[in-house]
């Protein structure tokens, strides 16, 4: 195991996309940032100094941070921010891990333009359990405001209206040809080359993509015209291989795809443009980059691939039924079978009033009608230090009121309670959460995030939950084991994992919007009776509040 040490200085610096230079945050100066490479049982030390007026905090998604909370960067929740002129060093271990996960600014809406790729292989002699790829790329799905984002969220907040969507997605940071930002280069099909990401292919290999869903609130389908995708891991787990002509991904999701440049030397158009099958309107613009196999000259233009429709449910829950945990005696599915606590969470929109807000009202979102209120310190320093009045451990394992929550559209008795309240779960014990939609103001959909663990998602469904029917139809053999799920338009999905890691765990929903909103909850996982089972002291630099 080795120690792999990486600077990251959070600096503004001018960017250019579909021709609007603006300044934005970046680590390092780069749109995307770096990509962290480590080995399976590594220590990774990530020290990071903040350049930027703005305050931040950096989250390892998918990482565990066994014991280590105090890594894990979701800000007012594991740490306080970095301020500006500051500086603080993660570090953390890769125990039992490998494949591809991500990082992400998890403060504001920063992570519009700070986040990169972690790309952890498996140990020394520990072979893929897949035909090894000739060579690797990662492909970051993303969007792009050509305005400052802070500036539309805020403006959004005084008009009590969700802000306006992003300008264009991106892979790679790029849009591509497709989002012509003058009318002579629209003509000539000819984008500036710093908008088109391209990848070069030799024909007959096999690529192993690393996709990545960083869009701030899109769920995404991903194509290569022609060329088939198959699907080997998800969230840095290893999954029994499918094929498929696209994949769906939602906010926070990885997943990794091999390609064989099997087709016709040419060059072929990687397209990613937005899954949305709910009420609100559709927002279908396409991102686009190029695969090109060598020796083709840049004149011969790509052909599209055809993307699902973008309200294709059909596509979306074949897809979603086709992954399954690889399940070998190497790479078991460790699925909990005996639960010790049942919890039942209900997602819902709402209205509360906001006397500072234009129209006197503002936007929530809740869980189990609970709208989650950032403190003004860590809760895992609350915790940890035992501060009182911070937040609270009653948190609801089911709604106030059971009613018909996909039934016709409730909009009477939006309000929402707002707390700081959490869910206190004993050390090593095991959990069903059931993620159930409803339509409070309208059905969507979501992709719920759960920090510290990965969990199973043991079965999935539209409609209202059926807590007589629906268990006898779940998977316990190999479901997808992954660290953030899709719930799908007015229905629900379930989940399963063991509380074996103590600390403070924010579960919230991926799409930045609904957590601006609220969408939020956490898990206080008490310490177990050793020392190895209990939270790991601070480190000494950590932000004070
Ligand atoms: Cu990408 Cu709180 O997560």
């Amino acid at each position: 195991a080795a120690v792999k040490k990486y600077q990251f200085d959070i600096q503004v610096k001018n960017v250019s996309r579909l021709c609007h230079p603006k300044p934005i945050v970046t680590v390092n100066g780069m749109f995307p940032g770096p990509t962290i490479y480590a080995r399976e049982g590594d220590q990774v030390l990530v020290n990071v100094t903040n350049y930027a007026q703005y305050n931040m905090s950096i989250h390892w998604h998918g990482l565990k941070q066994f014991r280590n909370g105090w890594a894990d960067g979701p800000a007012y929740i594991t740490q306080c921010p970095i301020k500006t002129g500051h500086s603080y060093a993660y570090s953390f271990n890769i125990t039992g891990q490998r494949g591809t996960l991500w990082w992400h600014a998890h403060i504001l809406w920063l992570r519009a333009t700070v986040y990169g790729a972690i790309v952890i292989m498996p140990k020394q002699g520990t072979p893929f359990p897949f035909p090894q790829p000739y060579q690797e790329t990662n492909i970051i799905l993303g969007e792009w405001w050509n305005s400052d984002v802070e500036t539309i969220v805020n403006q959004g907040n005084k008009l009590g209206l969700p802000p306006q969507s992003s300008d264009a997605h991106t892979i790679n940071g790029k849009p591509g040809p497709l989002f012509p930002c003058s009318e002579k280069r629209r003509k000539q099909n000819f984008p500036p080359i710093s908008d088109t990401f391209a990848m070069e292919v030799e024909s007959g290999k096999t690529y192993l993509l690393r996709v990545i869903n960083a869009a701030l609130n899109d769920a995404l389908f991903f194509a290569i015209a022609r060329h088939n995708l198959t699907v080997v891991e998800i969230d840095a787990v290893y999954t029994k291989p499918f094929t498929t002509n696209a994949i769906l991904i939602a906010p926070g999701q990885t997943t990794n795809v091999l390609v064989k440049a099997d087709q016709t030397p040419g060059r072929y158009f990687v397209a990613a443009r937005p899954f949305m099958d709910g009420p609100v309107p559709v927002d279908n613009k396409t991102a686009t980059a190029i695969l090109q196999y060598k020796g083709i000259p840049n004149t011969v233009l790509p052909s599209l691939p055809k993307l699902p429709a973008p309200n294709d449910t059909n596509f979306a829950l074949d897809y979603t039924s086709k992954l399954r945990s690889l399940n070998t005696p190497q790479f078991p599915a460790s699925v909990p079978l005996k639960i010790d606590r049942h919890l039942f969470y209900t997602i819902g929109l709402g209205q509360n009033s906001c006397p500072t807000c234009q129209n006197g009202t503002q936007l929530t979102a809740s869980l189990n009608n609970i709208t989650f209120v950032m403190p003004k310190i860590g809760l895992l320093q609350a915790h940890y230090f035992n501060i009182s009045r911070v937040f609270r451990t009653d948190f609801p394992d089911r709604p106030p009121v059971p009613f018909n929550y996909t039934g016709a559209p409730v909009t009477a008795n939006l309000g929402t309670s707002l707390g700081t309240r959490l869910s206190k779960v004993a050390f090593n014990c095991t959990i069903e959460l059931v993620l159930q939609d409803t339509n409070l103001l309208t059905v969507e959909s979501h992709s719920f995030r759960l920090h510290g663990f990965n969990f199973f998602v043991v079965g999935s469904g539209i409609g209202n939950f059926d807590p007589a029917k629906d268990p006898a139809k779940f998977n316990l053999v190999d479901p997808p084991e992954r660290n953030t799920a899709g719930v799908p338009t007015g229905g629900w999905t379930a989940i399963r994992f063991r509380a074996d890691n103590p600390g403070v765990w924010f579960m919230h929903c991926h799409l930045e919007l609904h957590m601006m909103w609220g969408l939020n909850m956490a898990f206080v996982v008490e310490n177990g009776k050793s020392a190895e089972e209990s939270n790991l002291p601070p480190p000494k630099d950590l932000p004070p509040c």
